[in-house]
């Protein structure tokens, strides 16, 4: 019997990154495609003292109370809504996340994305691939332009500077963003960008990136009133989480020309998407790829390893959440 501390990776991952963990820790690999049911997670998580996840496992009070053991907890992901803080820090448990590493990966899809939505691309190839491009015509799919107009930005944080950047420097738009803070005026004067109430941000937008994080205030930040606000000739793209728009006023807001079109990297209830959505054809859908490159994902598993090992080592943990 080994004395080295128990760990689980509950996703499988790069087996050249979770090799790392084999000199300090017994490790157990969840090894198939898709993730464990809750009670299968908590069964697997008794005796281990540390869990590498994604943001698909759901870490609650419930399980913590189940697995009296575990002591460290390390995300892959920058965002954790699936994981109760509170009830973590009240159990002493430490939470790590992915900052910084997946900036530009995902500010490179988000603008992708808003791209795509606003040039119409995959509503063009797919009508190319049904064989229905009969002749070249002056209107077919065109679509709006995205040098030298609005972004707007929902949420200024690293990635949404990033995308920012992107927008100001590569394509000579104008930036205003709504945060509950706002930059320092070094920040935002090389981009031009410029902080406006929420409202206004949907009134001037263009196009209209959510970079925000997920939580209860930001639930449907994004609905019916708000879409109403927007240009019909908008777009709106959603690079953060699912929950922060609601999806059903989105599809009806797309069916009636509420606003031009919408690009979509998450969903409410993911992987279920709206069936409303699936039947429009003005959305780009994408299922949660946005940090997906291999050297961010490489990079992304990477750092939840290192704190996995550095605070089972009884060192500090690289990027705690709740230290
Ligand atoms: C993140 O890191 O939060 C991405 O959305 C992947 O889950």
């Amino acid at each position: 019997m080994s004395n080295k501390p128990k760990v689980l990776v509950a996703r499988k991952t790069f087996d050249d990154i979770v090799d790392r963990l084999r000199p300090h820790f017994d490790v157990e690999c969840n090894e198939g495609e898709g993730a464990w049911t809750q009670d299968e997670l908590i069964a697997r998580l008794q005796g281990k003292a540390g869990v590498y996840i994604t943001g698909t496992e759901k870490i609650d009070a419930k399980l913590l109370d189940a697995c009296p053991e575990l002591r460290v907890v390390c995300s892959m992901a920058v965002g954790y809504n699936n994981v109760d803080v509170p009830a973590c820090t009240q159990r002493g448990v430490l939470l790590t996340n992915a900052p910084d590493v997946l900036t530009e990966t995902t500010a490179d899809f988000g603008f992708a994305l808003m791209m795509a939505t606003a040039r119409r691309i995959t509503e063009s190839e797919h009508f190319l691939r049904r064989g229905e491009w009969k002749s070249w015509s002056v209107t077919m799919f065109a679509g709006a332009d995205v040098h030298g107009a609005t972004l707007g930005i929902l949420g200024m944080g690293r990635i949404g500077q990033a995308i920012a950047r992107r927008g100001a420097l590569g394509f000579g738009m104008k930036v205003i963003y709504h945060n509950r803070s706002r930059l320092a005026a070094e920040q935002e004067a090389p981009l031009g960008a410029r902080w406006v109430e929420k409202d206004e941000l949907l009134q001037q937008a263009d196009h209209l990136v959510l970079v925000l994080p997920y939580s209860p205030s930001s639930h449907h930040a994004i609905g019916e009133r708000e879409l109403k606000l927007m240009k019909p000739t908008a777009t709106l793209t959603n690079v953060a989480r699912g929950g922060i728009v609601d999806d059903a006023a989105l599809a009806r807001a797309l069916k009636a020309g509420t606003i031009a079109a919408a690009g979509l990297d998450v969903f409410e209830g993911e992987p279920s998407v709206h069936p409303e959505l699936l039947t429009v054809p003005n959305v780009v859908l994408t299922p949660h790829i946005a940090s997906a490159s291999i050297p961010t994902r490489r990079a992304m598993a990477s750092l939840a390893v290192d704190n996995l090992i550095a605070v089972l080592s009884g060192g500090k943990p690289l990027t705690p959440v709740n230290p």
